[in-house]
Parts: C-alpha cells; sequence; structure tokens
C-alpha cells in the first residue's frame, strides 16, 4: 500500500473552514451565481462552436493556443471595456483565464507571500476570500457603506499596518453589484479611493464580474482602470456568469508593462495550462453575434427573478431582518437578528432542500454569522418562493425571528 498522505507536497494550500452542509445538492439553490439557465441556447452555442472551428480551419484546434489566449477574444474584450467601462486597453494587456477566478489565481500567485495583507471590502467574495487565505495572505477588511468601501476607513487600516511595518499588496475591491454587499460605487467615491490607493503607491484589483448584470439600476461610471493614468490598478472579469459558469472563460487586464514582468502569465509552457481554446472560440462567435440580445434575456430573467425573491422575503421575513435592493447583479445579503447563526443552520436548511451562503464565507475570520447571501439566478420564480418559505419556516423554528 502507498501511503499518499506521507507524499503530499510540502507546498499544499493552506485549509480553510467551510459551514457544514456546504457540499450538499438541494433543488433550492441561493448559494451559487450561476448563469440563468433558460438564456442558454445550446443551438447557438452549437452555431458558434461550428464558426469558431471553420473560420480558423484544422490548425485552430490542431494547435496550443497562443500566449495570453484566443486574439480575436482579446480584442473584443478590448473593444468592450473601451465602449462600455470608459478604460482603453490594449489587447496584448488581455490575459484569457479560466474564469475571473484563473486570473485572480494568476495575480495572487504572482504576487502573494505568506502573510502579506490585502484590504478587501467588509464582506468579499468568499473565492477570492478563500484562495487568499489558501495562500497565507492576510485579508483586512475595511467598513463600507452602501456606496463602497470608505476612503477613511482605508487610510486608516493603510496607516496602521505600515506603522507596524507592514505593506498591503493589494486594495481589493468588487466596485460594481459588489459580491456580497450588492452596491456599486459612484465616480466620487472612485475617485476618493483612488486617491487613498495612490497616495500610498498601493495598486488596486478591481474584478467587475458583473458590470453585465444592470437590471434598473443607473448606468455604471468608469471603471477604475480608466479612472487611473498610473498603471496601479488590475481588471478582471469573466463570461461565466453571462454565458455559462461550465464555459470558465473569463479575462484579466493587466496595466502597462507589467506582462512582460509577471511570470505566471509568461511561463512558456502556459498556452498549455490555459483555458479551452474549443470554450474561448465559442465565447468570441457568439458574443459577436448575439452579445445586445443575451444580455437583454438575462437582464428580463433576472428582473423576474429578483422581484420574485424580494417578495417573497417581504412575505415571510419579520420586518425587523434588513435586506438589500439590488439594482444588478444576481443576489441580496439578508441581516438577521444578532444572535442568528447561518454558519451552523445551514446543514439543516440543505435537509429542507434549500442552500445559502452563511456571512461568515465573506469574511476571513468567519465571523458575522447573523448574515446570509441568497442568489436568485439560477432558480425559477416559483421554485424561489417555496425556497424562502422554507428557509424562514426553518429561521423561525431556530428562534431567529424573535427579535
Ligand atoms: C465577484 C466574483 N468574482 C469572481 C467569481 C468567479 O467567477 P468565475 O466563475 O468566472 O471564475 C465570482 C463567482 O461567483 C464572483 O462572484
Amino acid at each position: 500500500m502507498v501511503d499518499y498522505a506521507a507524499l503530499f507536497s510540502r507546498n499544499l494550500p493552506r485549509a480553510v473552514s467551510s459551514p457544514p452542509g456546504s457540499d450538499a445538492q438541494t433543488r433550492y439553490i441561493f448559494s451559487v451565481t450561476n448563469a440563468v439557465p433558460e438564456v442558454i441556447d445550446s443551438d447557438e452555442y452549437l452555431t458558434a462552436i461550428r464558426a469558431g472551428l471553420e473560420s480558423g480551419g484544422p490548425n485552430s484546434l490542431a494547435a496550443y493556443p497562443p500566449t495570453g489566449g484566443h486574439v480575436g477574444l482579446r480584442e473584443f474584450v478590448a473593444q468592450r471595456l473601451a465602449s462600455n467601462r470608459g478604460f482603453n486597453a490594449s489587447p496584448d494587456d488581455v490575459v484569457i483565464t479560466d474564469g475571473a477566478g484563473g486570473a485572480i489565481n494568476i495575480l495572487l500567485d504572482s504576487f502573494i507571500n505568506p502573510g502579506d495583507p490585502v484590504l478587501v471590502e467588509e464582506f468579499t467574495y468568499m473565492g477570492s476570500l478563500r484562495m487568499m487565505l489558501e495562500r497565507g495572505a492576510e485579508p483586512v477588511h475595511v467598513a463600507c457603506d452602501e456606496d463602497g468601501m470608505l476612503p477613511d476607513a482605508l487610510e486608516e487600516a493603510i496607516n496602521t499596518l505600515e506603522t507596524a511595518g507592514r505593506r498591503p499588496k493589494f486594495v481589493w475591491l468588487i466596485p460594481v453589484y459588489q459580491n456580497p454587499l450588492g452596491f456599486s460605487s459612484s465616480m466620487q467615491r472612485r475617485r476618493a479611493l483612488l486617491e487613498v490607493a495612490q497616495s500610498h503607491g498601493i495598486p488596486i484589483l478591481e474584478n467587475e464580474s458583473y458590470a453585465d448584470f444592470q437590471i434598473d439600476g443607473d448606468p455604471l461610471p468608469t471603471a477604475f482602470s480608466g479612472l487611473s493614468d498610473q498603471g496601479d490598478v488590475f481588471y478582471v472579469s469573466s463570461f461565466t456568469k453571462l454565458l455559462g459558469c461550465g464555459l470558465r472563460v473569463g479575462f484579466g487586464v493587466l496595466p502597462p508593462g507589467v506582462r512582460e514582468a509577471l511570470p505566471q502569465v509568461n511561463a512558456q509552457n502556459l498556452p498549455r495550462r490555459g483555458v479551452s481554446h474549443l470554450a474561448t472560440m465559442m465565447v468570441y462567435e457568439y458574443m459577436r453575434e448575439h452579445e445586445a440580445e443575451h444580455i437583454e434575456n438575462v437582464r428580463n430573467a433576472l428582473l423576474v427573478r429578483r422581484d420574485a425573491m424580494l417578495s417573497a422575503l417581504e412575505e415571510n421575513f419579520p420586518s425587523f431582518c434588513e435586506w438589500t435592493t439590488p439594482r444588478g447583479g444576481m443576489l441580496v445579503f439578508v441581516r438577521l437578528p444578532e444572535g442568528a447563526d447561518t454558519w451552523a443552520t445551514l446543514a439543516k436548511a440543505t435537509e429542507r432542500d434549500v442552500k445559502y451562503n452563511p456571512g461568515g464565507v465573506f469574511r476571513a475570520d468567519r465571523d458575522r454569522n447573523n448574515y446570509l447571501r441568497l442568489t436568485y439566478s439560477h432558480n425559477s420564480p416559483e421554485e424561489i418562493r417555496e425556497g424562502i418559505a422554507r428557509l424562514a419556516e426553518l429561521f423561525r423554528e431556530e428562534g431567529y425571528f424573535e427579535g
């Protein structure tokens, strides 16, 4: 018998705690920002794959993809960012990755040493938080209001770290339809945060994975990447939420000049480890044909689902609980009374076929579990109403609705 435990690498990621029940399969899935299932049209996807294969000839799949990924898709991304996000990137600085998560992985691998502080929002997307914790980084949460991270709190957090001789590696922001808090930062707030970060020479990571998911909110202000001319903002986003999480196609945009210096991007073997060229071809061909119509279909589907979730919360949760009213994106963040423990209750919820995310998964210390995040992109409006009623019943039985 081989003792595999004795053979494991000493560099395995550190263990990060997950709430009991998080692996369960349920009918009511309020725990993942999946793409909306009905907008995936298999015939159109197959047509896009065929177009991709035919346009490139047999070499398109026979050869390894270029470093940085599909050239047409990189140009397409650069054009979209210029027209939608006020950000003029060179296609050479766009790197196609396996989802936004792939781009985040490259950045963390390239920059993070164990013990490095990273300044993150008060609650931040659990996936990148987990990646930081696995690498031994120290995410430092900074207070937020409904306009995003608070510039004064950011300044204070940086000063505290610098006084202790520690230098934060990034100011890490999700400034549009923030996951899980739901806010989109105004232009004024963006400028104020940029000023603080720049005055300390700390780069910003902006994750705009939800920029295409406006429901009925105001148009989004220019991206941080379009506001700075200092080459100090990294951008990541994805096609996964729009076209399908299973596609695993996202991208990063590096500040000018950084690409050449990043071993994780330039390694000779990167094309062999990168994202599937077939998937990127499909995304490219499909988006060129169907972008506007697809985004409109997603918007309409999310509008109905969001409204179903908000009215189900209104009907089933007491008024002293609070929740966000998202104007875009795919999630609602809920606050229960102090003492409620959504981390502990998740396993019971899954026994009733409902899954959600406890507040603690968005926090480095796994605290603040009187909060929970509910996503509405996956289930139908009818299922959303059923699932929320089931959840309310459980929380009532647990005594969370006693005020
Ligand atoms: C803010 C944010 N960033 C990144 C991701 C990961 O996206 P992808 O599936 O493209 O890796 C998610 C998925 O939920 C997310 O919410």
